[in-house]
């Protein structure tokens, strides 16, 4: 066995393909909101496992039911035998899912695959083939997800061909507004577009569902308008389609409410739920209209591993921390604490031209030029491992690479949260003496 992290590095590079991505960075174990790393060194976590997180590292309640669950039963395959996790999960996730109607749950293990089944399942439902989503959405790396995802470098390119009958309409992008306008004068053009798009793209009757994210997760935390799901939704609606919410990366607290879209009071017929679901397990589900989820044939639907009886009991005890231990009710006040900080060193860097996002679920979008809107994607990159280096672990995102993304567990302490932004504005101002000093 290798001793060092070099060599475990080197032993990666030979035997796993670097288009499995991955920083150099190398965890050994983790605890609420802090990593150690290989060498033993502590990282406040900023990251949360790409927002797996919600419920932090190590979660007593979570570890304890992965173990007891562990003792009595890890597989049976729904299809062969029901478990009670499974059905237990299923009427909870029905119950807290947004809309006072019948609704129904399936789960599988990734974002990708609960993306891949809403849609099948609104296919099946509507009978009808396409599927719009939004520029600069990212909805997974399947084929099918691939096709949705609106970046082409790294998730698209070379991978064609493409699923068909997926379409793009512009995205709600206020910082850089598709159509060159301004909110609120806009009126939210954005949605009304829909009306529009399916003149020059798709016709509305050939549409089975419309997918978008309530914040764009790898999208940058584009943030739409307060107006804009209403709108969309009364679209979809006047001509018979489904409208899916990804709340993969958002759902579960992230925002300081269990789904994002409750900021925005729309009920949605579907939303695909994974990432923090599981508290690290491999866990996604689809929740919608039962009309809906009932409608695919016996046997359409399932996956040998899908709802995994050590993941769905995890998953219970994930949503037992969120509520009833009140734990998104205090990513709430988390979130204004991280938007005060953000919010001044917006106030202090120039390099940063908009912070944007809902409760904790926060990113600010780093520009060399706040006129031009230029996008920093080098600098952002130097600050993530300006970061690193000095102990905050942070991700970055958004269509030009250019966004720094807050997903930290909600159950960081007031100490942890203070540290790491601190780190962030001692890298922000070695990045700003920096580039000064370049620039002489
Ligand atoms: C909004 C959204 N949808 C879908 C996915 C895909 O999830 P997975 O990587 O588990 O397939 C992601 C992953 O980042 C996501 O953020």
């Amino acid at each position: 066995m290798p001793n060092t992290l070099s060599e475990y590095q080197s032993l990666r590079a030979w035997h796993i393909p670097k288009g499995v991505t991955s920083s150099t960075a190398m965890i050994r174990e983790a605890k609420g909101a802090r990593l150690i790393d290989f060498d033993g060194r502590e990282l406040i976590d900023f990251a949360g496992g790409i927002g797996v997180m919600n419920v932090g590292h190590g979660n007593s309640k979570v570890v304890a039911a992965i173990k007891e669950q562990a003792e009595k039963l890890t597989h049976t395959c729904f299809a062969v035998a029901l478990y009670e996790p499974y059905i237990d999960l299923a009427v909870k996730l029905n119950a807290l899912t947004p809309g006072d109607f019948h609704k129904m749950t399936m789960f599988v293990n990734s974002g990708a695959e609960a993306v891949e089944n809403a849609v099948k399942i609104a296919r099946y439902a509507t009978g009808r083939p396409a599927i719009v989503a939004l520029d600069g959405c990212f909805h997974g790396r399947t084929l099918l997800t691939m096709t949705l995802t609106s970046k082409v470098k790294p998730y698209k390119f070379r991978f064609g061909p493409f699923a068909p009958e997926v379409y793009h309409m512009p995205c709600p992008n206020c910082y850089r507004c598709p159509f060159g306008k301004t909110y609120p004068g806009c009126g939210v053009a954005c949605a009304d577009y829909l009306e529009e798009f399916f003149v020059a793209n798709v016709a509305a009757e050939q549409v089975a569902a419309v997918i978008a994210e309530p914040i764009q997760g790898e999208g940058g935390f584009v943030t739409p308008p307060q107006e804009y799901f209403a709108k969309l939704q009364s679209i979809c609606r006047r001509h018979g389609i489904v409208l899916i919410i990804d709340e993969i990366q958002s759902g579960m607290g992230r925002t300081g409410k269990l789904y994002a879209i409750e900021h925005w009071g729309v009920v949605p017929d579907m939303v695909t739920t994974a990432k923090s679901l599981g508290g690290g397990l491999p866990l996604s589900a689809v929740t919608g209209r039962a009309e809906l989820m009932d409608a695919p044939h016996l046997g359409g639907l399932g996956g040998t591993f899908s709802g995994n009886p050590v993941a769905c009991r995890a998953a219970l005890a994930v949503l037992e921390v969120l509520i009833e231990d009140g734990l998104v009710a205090r990513a709430e006040g988390l979130g204004v604490k991280a938007r005060a900080r953000l919010d001044a060193l917006q106030e202090r860097f120039e390099l940063i031209g908009d912070v944007r996002g809902k409760g904790p679920m926060l990113a600010m979008e780093l520009v060399t030029d706040r006129e031009k809107k230029t996008p920093a994607a080098d600098e952002t990159k130097e600050l993530v491992r300006l970061c690193y280096e000095r102990g905050l672990m942070l991700l970055s995102c958004g269509q030009f690479g250019n966004v720094i993304r807050t997903l930290m567990p909600l159950v960081i302490t007031d100490e942890e949260l203070d540290r790491g932004f601190s780190i962030l504005e001692d890298a922000f101002q070695v990045l700003t003496a920096n580039r000064a000093a370049m620039v002489r």
